[in-house]
C-alpha cells in the first residue's frame, strides 16, 4: 500500500515538470513507482498532495534545493564496475591502440555522461592506467558528470562495499583500492591514482551539455537515454556528435542501439559507434 495517492491529473502535471529537467519520460505505469520515489519527500516536507509539492517547487522559497532533491529522487542509479564488459575489452583492443597511433599529441578525453556512483568512470580510469602504464607522456582526463548530486558525492568519495567491487579483477582491486575494516565490514577505497583521472561535474544532459566544448576523443552514456523520450534521446546523441573529434567513439548502453535516433555514427563494435571513420 502506497503512503500517498495521485490522482491521473497529477500524475500528468508531473510526468510533464519531470520531461521538461531532465529528458525523462514516465509511461502510465510508472505511476506507482513515481509515488515511491517522491513520497518520502511529501513526508519531510508535511504535505498532503502532490500538488502541493507541485506548488511547493514552483514558488517556495527553498525551491531551488528542492529541485536538486526531486531529481536525485526521481533518477534510476544502477550501475556496476565493468558493466557490459564487452565495452572495455573494445576500449582496450581497438579504441585505444587507434589513439596511440592517431593521437601525435599525446592528448586524450574522455567524457563519461550519466556517470552515476562512479563505477563507469573509475572502470575506464583502470583499463586507461593499465593501457599507457609503460607509455610516457599522455595527458589522460576523464570527465564525469550526472544530474543525480547524491550519486556524484558518492561517486567522489570513492568508497565502496565489497558486494560493489565484485567484479573488479583481483589484481586490479589490489592495485587500485584500498581495503579496509569498518565494524565487522569491509570497505574499499579507490586510490588517489585513478582518483585523480576523474573530474567530477554535476550536469544535466540536455541543459548544460552547451557548456562543454568539442574536445572529446571518447564519450561514454551508456543506460542512461532509455529512460528519455526518443524526441530527446536524438537530440542529446546530436549534441554527442558535435562535441566529439572528428574520430571520436560513443559506446552506448548494450539495450540502446542508434540505429534508430541517428545515421551520422558508424557501428564500430556492440553499441559502439565512430564519428567518422572505421578503426583499423
Ligand atoms: C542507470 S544509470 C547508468 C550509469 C552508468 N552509465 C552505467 O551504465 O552503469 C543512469 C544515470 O543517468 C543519470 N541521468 C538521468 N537523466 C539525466 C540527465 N538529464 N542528465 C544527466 N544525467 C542523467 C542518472 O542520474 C543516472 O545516474
Amino acid at each position: 500500500m502506497l503512503p500517498y495517492n495521485i490522482t491521473d491529473q497529477e500524475f500528468d502535471i508531473f510526468k510533464r515538470l519531470i520531461y521538461q529537467h531532465t529528458g525523462i519520460h514516465l509511461s502510465q505505469q510508472k505511476k506507482n513507482l513515481l509515488v515511491a520515489r517522491l513520497s518520502n519527500r511529501l513526508k519531510a516536507l508535511n504535505l498532503k498532495t502532490f500538488i502541493a509539492y507541485y506548488n511547493y517547487l514552483l514558488h517556495h522559497p527553498d525551491r531551488a534545493s528542492e529541485w536538486v532533491k526531486m531529481i536525485d529522487n526521481i533518477t534510476t542509479s544502477t550501475t556496476e564496475f565493468f558493466r557490459e564488459r564487452q565495452h572495455f575489452v573494445f576500449l582496450q583492443n581497438k579504441v585505444l591502440p587507434y589513439f596511440l597511433k592517431k593521437r601525435g599529441n599525446k592528448r586524450l578525453r574522455i567524457w563519461s555522461a550519466g556517470c552515476s556512483t562512479g563505477e563507469e568512470p573509475y572502470t575506464i580510469a583502470i583499463i586507461l592506467s593499465e593501457f599507457f602504464k609503460d607509455r610516457e607522456g599522455w595527458d589522460i582526463k576523464i570527465l564525469a558528470t550526472d544530474v543525480n548530486s547524491r550519486s556524484l558525492s558518492l561517486a567522489k568519495a570513492g568508497i565502496y562495499k565489497a558486494t560493489s567491487v565484485k567484479p573488479v579483477p583481483s589484481l586490479y582491486l589490489k592495485k587500485y583500492f584500498q581495503k579496509e575494516s569498518q565494524g565487522d565490514v569491509n570497505i574499499f577505497k579507490v586510490k588517489d591514482t585513478l582518483k585523480q583521472m576523474v573530474a567530477f561535474k554535476r550536469l544535466n544532459l540536455i541543459r548544460d551539455h552547451f557548456t562543454l566544448s568539442s574536445v572529446w576523443d571518447i564519450i561514454f552514456c551508456r543506460n542512461v537515454t532509455i529512460y528519455f523520450h526518443p524526441d530527446i534521446k536524438a537530440r542529446v546523441i546530436d549534441q554527442f556528435y558535435k562535441l566529439l573529434q572528428n574520430d571520436g567513439f560513443l559506446f552506448m548502453g548494450h539495450a540502446e542501439p542508434l540505429f534508430f535516433v541517428s545515421r551520422k555514427f558508424y557501428p564500430v563494435g556492440k553499441s559502439v559507434y565512430q564519428k567518422v571513420l572505421r578503426p583499423k
